[in-house]
């Protein structure tokens, strides 16, 4: 895709992605699911990668991982329309089992093919700060493995100077049985919190 004079840089970005086949998961995805929000958004907040529902709309974080995700940035007062929301695998990587499309976790080749899309963004954004939710968007956004468990309400700054904030990704709360989930909530909202300005 050629890049139109005066067309802003995410946009041209979103338009180069539609048809990036750097690695095999864009032949069996429905579409690259491109990140959201402001341009100049002062938080983003990172995924793993586009699961059934956001495959299919287009948009991230729209399933079940997301609505908790919306639930916790609701309690914490942080408005999801004023952050970049997206992912460090732009399509989705699945196992069809019958007629359900089952999560497969990228690879780490499909991570590196994938990269220079978050860098981009990140590169276009400048926010003050990243969320990587999940061991997948943290070692993307760090260049090496991270232990969530181990690591996680740290910050880590990178190369580029921009804070990554460690935590979990939703659906690890959403594969909780009810009675560990409170207390996973409280300690992924304390987490969370360490985004808001002081
Ligand atoms: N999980 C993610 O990591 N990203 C999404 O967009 C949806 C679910």
């Amino acid at each position: 895709m050629t890049a139109a004079p005066g067309r802003p840089k995410l946009q041209q970005l979103r338009l180069d992605a539609a048809d990036c086949r750097k690695c095999p998961l864009g032949e069996r995805a429905t579409q690259t699911v491109w990140g959201e929000g402001p341009p100049k958004a002062p938080l983003m907040l990172v995924g793993e990668q586009p699961g059934d529902k956001e495959d299919l709309s287009g948009h991230p974080f729209v399933g079940p991982a997301g609505r908790l995700l919306d639930t916790a940035l609701q309690e914490l007062g942080l408005d999801r329309q004023a952050i970049y929301v997206t992912n460090a695998v732009k399509h989705f990587k699945y196992e069809q089992r019958g007629k359900r499309r089952m999560h497969k976790t990228p690879a780490q080749q499909e991570i590196e093919a994938c990269s220079h899309w978050l860098e981009s963004e990140i590169e276009a954004v400048r926010p003050r700060a990243v969320a990587a939710l999940g061991a997948t968007a943290a070692r993307a956004l760090l260049g090496r493995p991270v232990a969530v468990t181990r690591e996680r309400g740290g910050w880590v700054t990178r190369e580029d100077g921009i804070p990554v904030l460690i935590t979990l990704h939703p659906s690890a709360l959403l594969r909780l049985h009810d009675e560990d989930r409170t207390e996973a909530w409280a300690a992924w909202l304390d987490d969370l919190r360490r985004l808001l300005p002081r």
